[in-house]
């Protein structure tokens, strides 16, 4: 497994993701508004953003398998939060776990934040097994906090610190 930017190439897998019902149930984006071009430009925004970072998570073929990000990065309050998504075929194959571990190695080492919080739906019951076994530490619940496609969701807040 592997960690890079993201590349052209990766726009058709993670189109596949974007549009898939089982992964875009987690998101608040619109997915039947999301096209191609849409994510072209995307990952071409991404190679040259010094606030948000994301990284295409590959097998050893290079085979795209999902984004792992670091966005709203804050030099002053030294925090940034973290997202992530698999193409439906990687989850559950260690990949997450990996690409968390690498980008947390870059945001406490490289970037010396102290902070990196994530909210996640609350009822995405396994991306919230997956963050607390990760060591995200739960904050707390924004209540009914979005409404999407008619229905109110609760989001729950997550952090993990440097020390
Ligand atoms: C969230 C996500 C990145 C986690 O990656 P993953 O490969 O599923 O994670 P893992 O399998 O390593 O860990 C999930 C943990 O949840 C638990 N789990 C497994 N299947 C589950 C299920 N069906 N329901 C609830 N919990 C489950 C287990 O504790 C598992 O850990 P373990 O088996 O190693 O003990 C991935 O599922 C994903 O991309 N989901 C779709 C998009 C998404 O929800 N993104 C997050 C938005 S905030």
């Amino acid at each position: 497994m592997h960690l890079r930017k993201l590349n052209i190439r990766d726009a058709d897998r993670i189109l596949e993701w974007i549009k898939d019902p089982e992964i875009n149930k987690y998101f608040r984006f619109d997915p039947d508004k999301m096209n191609r071009d849409d994510v072209i430009s995307f990952i071409e925004k991404a190679q040259n953003e010094s606030k948000d970072i994301h990284m295409a998570a590959t097998d050893d073929n290079d085979r795209y398998l999902g984004t792992v990000s670091l966005k709203n990065i804050n030099y002053n309050d030294k925090n940034a939060e973290y997202a992530i998504s698999l193409h439906k075929d990687a989850v559950g194959s260690g990949v997450a776990k990996f690409a968390t571990e690498e980008i947390i190695k870059i945001a406490f080492t490289k970037l010396n934040l102290e902070r990196i919080y994530l909210n996640v739906f609350s009822d995405n019951s396994r991306a919230i097994n997956f963050y607390n076994k990760m060591g995200f530490k739960y904050e707390g619940e924004l209540e009914k906090h979005l409404q999407i496609r008619g229905e109110f969701k609760s989001l729950k807040l997550f952090a993990i610190l440097k020390k």
